[in-house]
């Protein structure tokens, strides 16, 4: 099948485009390379692909409406996964037109491409970030999002919204995927198992924000991956006689999922984690809550279970064990 996959060169990117090769599917992988992280581990990832013969690296950025639109018409892809976006919650109160332009107008280009061509089905990056204010736990697809707490969470509610208007009005088939915080081998460096992994091994302190009081639904990298592969293929169908009662499907081809652990670990056992995958003691600087942030994230992922017949299973030791020994080799 032909696939077009954005964020190719990113963390979650690079795994979906190399398992799609890996299944012999015919695979467009698209990024702009951007310098948010260093670029140098994009490349990196981008070389772990280059055996495959069935991957192809487009440079292009998702703003380019016409560069994308003549993307979609040239290939025809059948499939399309969106993972090309600006993340981070924080650096969203730096830069936030970074956002608008990848993650809004980004979207747009995706949902246009898709609309002229007859993409069969769009999954896309959505986040847990979403959730917002919401205190109700384990966070639900069916619960109502209306109350993000940063521009990044925004502007992932806004793509669900706007992959909604297309499925209605063009009946195109779209996924939205929430993600649970990512970590394993080829992460990234502005995420906290990276950067708390670099200062235990070299001695230096770690910030320790809420003085260590947040919990978090981690997600392995692999899980997140067997989530996407076996979604993709989990096409949605609008529900007939559909009262509006429920966010997360709707009368059109649209569905919304969680992809977390279903497990929130507390902040002070995600560092023992590391700690220990680092055979050392972490330097703490507790400091307040950040500005953006959320003090827990607690997938509900019934809906998976029951509709996708997966969960997630890694444990968080398991995950950064994995991480660190892939850090030592590759950043050291
Ligand atoms: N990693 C996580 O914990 C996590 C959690 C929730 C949601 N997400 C979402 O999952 C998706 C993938 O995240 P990731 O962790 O792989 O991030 P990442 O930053 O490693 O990958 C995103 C890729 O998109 C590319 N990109 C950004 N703007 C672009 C543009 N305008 N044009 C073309 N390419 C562009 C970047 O260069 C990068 O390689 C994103 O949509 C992110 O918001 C990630």
């Amino acid at each position: 099948m032909k696939y077009l996959v954005t964020g190719a060169a990113g963390f979650i990117g690079f795994y979906v485009s190399r398992k799609l090769c890996e299944l012999g599917h015919d695979v467009t992988g698209l990024d702009n390379l951007n310098d948010y992280y260093d670029p140098r581990l994009k490349h990196a990832r981008l070389e772990q692909l280059e055996p495959y013969d069935n991957f192809r690296f487009v440079k292009m950025d998702l703003a380019d409406r016409e560069g994308i639109a003549d993307l979609f018409k040239t290939n025809q892809f059948q499939r399309v996964i969106h993972l090309g976006a600006q993340a981070g919650v924080r650096y969203s109160l730096e830069n936030p037109m970074a956002y608008i332009d990848s993650n809004l107008v980004g979207m747009g280009t995706i949902l246009e491409g898709c609309r002229h061509n007859g993409v069969e089905h769009l999954v896309y990056a959505s986040s847990s970030s979403v959730y917002g204010m919401n205190s109700k736990m384990p966070y639900s697809t069916q619960d109502a999002v209306d109350h993000p707490v940063s521009l990044y969470a925004a502007t992932k509610k806004s793509n669900e919204l706007m992959a909604h208007s297309y499925s209605h009005l063009y009946n195109i088939p779209t996924t939205g995927l929430r993600f649970f915080t990512v970590n394993g081998p080829w992460g990234r460096p502005d995420m906290a198992a990276w950067k708390f992994t670099k200062a235990i091994m070299e001695g230096t302190p770690i910030n320790v924000f809420n003085n260590g009081e947040l919990q978090r639904d981690f997600t392995d990298i692999e899980d997140i991956l067997e989530g996407i592969i076996r979604i993709q293929d989990v096409i949605p169908a609008g529900v007939q006689d559909f009262r509006n009662d429920d966010p997360s499907r709707s009368s059109a081809p649209y569905r919304v999922y969680n992809i977390g652990n279903n497990q929130p670990v507390k902040l002070m056992d995600f560092i023992k984690a590391i700690e220990s995958a680092c055979g050392k003691e972490a330097i703490k600087n507790y400091l307040p809550m950040q500005a953006g942030d959320v003090y827990a994230t607690y997938a509900e992922v019934d809906d998976l279970i029951k509709e996708v017949n997966f969960k997630p299973v890694t444990s968080i030791e398991e995950t950064m064990k994995r991480f660190s020994e892939w850090y030592k080799l590759w950043c050291y």
